[in-house]
C-alpha cells in the first residue's frame, strides 16, 4: 500500500514537470514547497530565488489568469533564463524581478497571499533580515510562507567557512534550532516544520580532521496572522 503511493506521488510530480518549461529545471532545489503551499485559483505568489524559473511556472499552473507569480533573483543570467522561458512559452500571469532578498524583496508590503523559496535562504547571510522581508510583502491575516531549505546539525564557525561549499548551499546552513530561532525573531509566531529528510551525511576530511555534519532538508510553513 505504501510503495503504491509512493509511486503514485512520483508518476504525479513527474507529469507536473512535463507540464513547465524544460528549461527551468536546472535540478538545484532541495525540495517541492508548492507541494504543501496550497496555492489556489487567483492568488498572488512570490518565489525567492527562481532560478530558472521551475516553481514560478508550476504556480503560474496553479493561480491561472486570474493570479499572478513573481520570481525574484539577483542574477541577470537567471533572470534571462527563466524570462527566455517565460516568453518561449506564452506565460502571460509571470514576472521576474531582479533583488536581493536579504536587503529588501522588490515587493510592495502585505501584497502576497504565498511565498515559497526552494533551496536559497540558507545562502543569505542575515537570515532574520530576509524572513523580515518575507514577513513584509506577506498579506497580514492569510499570507503564508512555505520554504524548502537545508539546515545542518553543526554550524561553520565563520573563519571556517569555504565559498565553493557556501555557493552548494551547505555552510551557510543554520541548526533547526536557529533556522526557526529566525524565522521567530522576524515576527512569525508558529512556524511549523512538514518534512524533514537526510539530504548529506559530510565524510571525514582528507587532512584527518573531522566535521562530520549531517544536512538535513526541511520544509517549513509559517503564516503572517
Ligand atoms: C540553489 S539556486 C535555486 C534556484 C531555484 N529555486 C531552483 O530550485 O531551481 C539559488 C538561486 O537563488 C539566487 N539567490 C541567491 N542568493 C540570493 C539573494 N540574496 N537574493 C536573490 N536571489 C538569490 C541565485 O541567483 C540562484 O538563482
Amino acid at each position: 500500500m505504501i510503495m503504491t503511493i509512493v509511486v503514485l506521488h512520483q508518476v504525479n510530480l513527474l507529469q507536473l514537470l512535463e507540464s513547465i518549461p524544460q528549461e527551468s529545471i536546472l535540478g538545484v532545489g532541495c525540495g517541492a514547497p508548492l507541494h504543501f503551499a496550497g496555492v489556489r485559483e487567483s492568488e498572488t505568489v512570490v518565489d525567492l530565488g527562481s532560478g530558472a524559473g521551475i516553481d514560478v511556472f508550476l504556480s503560474a499552473n496553479k493561480v491561472g489568469g486570474s493570479g499572478k507569480v513573481i520570481g525574484i533573483d539577483m542574477t541577470d543570467e537567471m533572470l534571462e533564463k527563466a524570462r527566455k522561458n517565460a516568453k518561449e512559452n506564452g506565460y502571460i500571469n509571470v514576472e521576474f524581478r531582479k533583488g536581493d532578498i536579504e536587503k529588501r524583496i522588490p515587493i510592495d508590503d502585505n501584497n502576497a497571499d504565498v511565498v515559497i523559496s526552494n533551496c536559497v535562504i540558507n545562502l543569505t547571510t542575515d537570515k532574520v533580515s530576509t524572513f523580515k522581508e518575507i514577513y513584509r510583502i506577506l498579506k497580514q491575516g492569510q499570507g503564508r510562507m512555505v520554504i524548502s531549505d537545508l539546515v545542518t546539525d553543526k554550524e561553520v564557525q565563520t573563519d571556517s567557512i569555504d565559498s565553493e561549499k557556501w555557493c552548494s548551499c551547505i555552510d551557510g546552513a543554520l541548526t533547526k534550532k536557529n533556522y526557526i530561532g529566525s524565522i521567530k525573531k522576524a515576527g512569525f509566531r508558529n512556524p511549523e516544520i512538514l518534512e524533514e529528510k537526510l539530504y548529506l551525511q559530510e565524510a571525514d576530511q582528507a587532512d584527518g580532521s573531522s566535521r562530520r555534519r549531517r544536512i538535513s532538508s526541511i520544509v517549513v510553513r509559517a503564516v503572517k496572522d
